[in-house]
């Protein structure tokens, strides 16, 4: 196998970090424009191996795509990261004309590849990624919800004071502070409701914190983050490769499920070989699925941005 991540910033290197250790691919090329700069963290993440015990090939290499060749699965992180204060969303004009770019470099070498997304806005790229190539629908995977769950986890598990290994908790929606929705009522730890333990206001606070969980990281450290979303990269890309068919949320284009059309939305799908395989209905109630609506309307109007861009799409 292999896999190709775009972006040697700290959420690319971090991913492909993971991905070498896993050993998810025989080959695994980082790219980045900034000469030097892949190669540097390649080698760096290389001379890991035999600490850490993997025999995975890392290649670095300065925006030579042809490296890239018939990569099955290609992680999309390049673009700017946001700055304390800035939304997710504030990003779109850089780093649409960046995603569009990589994709269409990705496409030219791995006319077969699956594609991820992570660049922010993610919603917006996702969406941006599936038009400007024209890729299958199953193919472009857009990485957000893993993320947003496993922040909503920690949460869950500083209040519950429990493993977060025992938790199931999904956040659905787009990826943006006020877009997304930590789903309390389906949270459970060991197949009981977490609703059975904590007060109703106790999981609206675990909501909220969720909600602007990236945000109070690039508070404190002054960029987004880059472990968390690495090694959520990494898990997405492991069920791909390993044909695992876990159940995670992801971004992916909806035709009518969760009542919403022409729209890439965090929603809960099987990842196996052949990328995002099914969408599963967890059968909202009035209350998330007016949530929901009202997290497509926004993703709908910020993906209305990119006409203004002159994306034509
Ligand atoms: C985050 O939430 C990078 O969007 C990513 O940290």
């Amino acid at each position: 196998m292999k896999v190709t991540v775009v972006g040697a910033g700290a959420v690319g290197a971090t991913c492909a970090d993971n991905i070498a250790r896993k050993e998810l691919a025989e080959e695994l090329v980082l790219l980045d424009i900034k000469e030097g700069f892949a190669e540097g963290k390649a080698l760096d993440i290389t001379q890991t191996a035999s600490l850490l015990g993997f025999d995975t090939n890392v290649i670095g290499v300065t925006n030579d795509y042809t490296k890239t060749a018939n990569s099955d699965v290609c992680v999309i992180t390049s673009g700017i990261p946001r700055k304390p204060g800035m939304t997710r969303e504030e990003l779109i004009g850089t780093n649409a004309r960046i995603v569009d770019e990589v994709c269409k470099n990705l496409l030219q070498y791995s006319p077969n590849t699956i594609i991820v997304v992570i660049s922010n806005p993610m919603d917006t790229m996702t969406y941006l990624a599936l038009k400007s190539t024209g890729l299958p629908k199953n193919r472009v995977i857009g990485m957000g919800g893993i993320l947003d769950s496993a922040r909503f986890k920690t949460y869950l598990q500083k209040e519950l004071n429990c493993s977060q290994n025992d938790l199931h908790a999904t956040v659905i929606g787009g990826h943006g502070d006020t877009t997304m929705i930590p789903l309390t009522r389906l949270a459970t730890i060991n197949s009981t409701p977490v609703s059975n333990m904590l007060s109703a206001e106790k999981l609206k606070q675990v909501a909220a914190d969720t909600m602007v969980g990236g945000a109070t990281l690039t508070k404190y450290l002054g960029t987004s983050a880059w472990y968390a979303p690495g090694a959520a990269g990494a898990a997405l890309v492991e069920s791909i490769i390993r044909n695992e068919r876990k159940v995670f949320p992801c971004c992916v284009y909806l035709e009518g499920e969760y009542g919403q059309n022409d729209i890439c939305l965090g929603v809960p799908v099987v990842i196996g070989k052949n990328g995002w395989e099914k969408i599963i209905d967890y059968k909202l109630n009035e209350e998330e699925q007016a949530a929901f609506n009202k997290s497509a309307e926004a993703v709908s109007s910020m993906n209305k941005v990119l006409e203004t861009l002159a994306f034509s799409l």
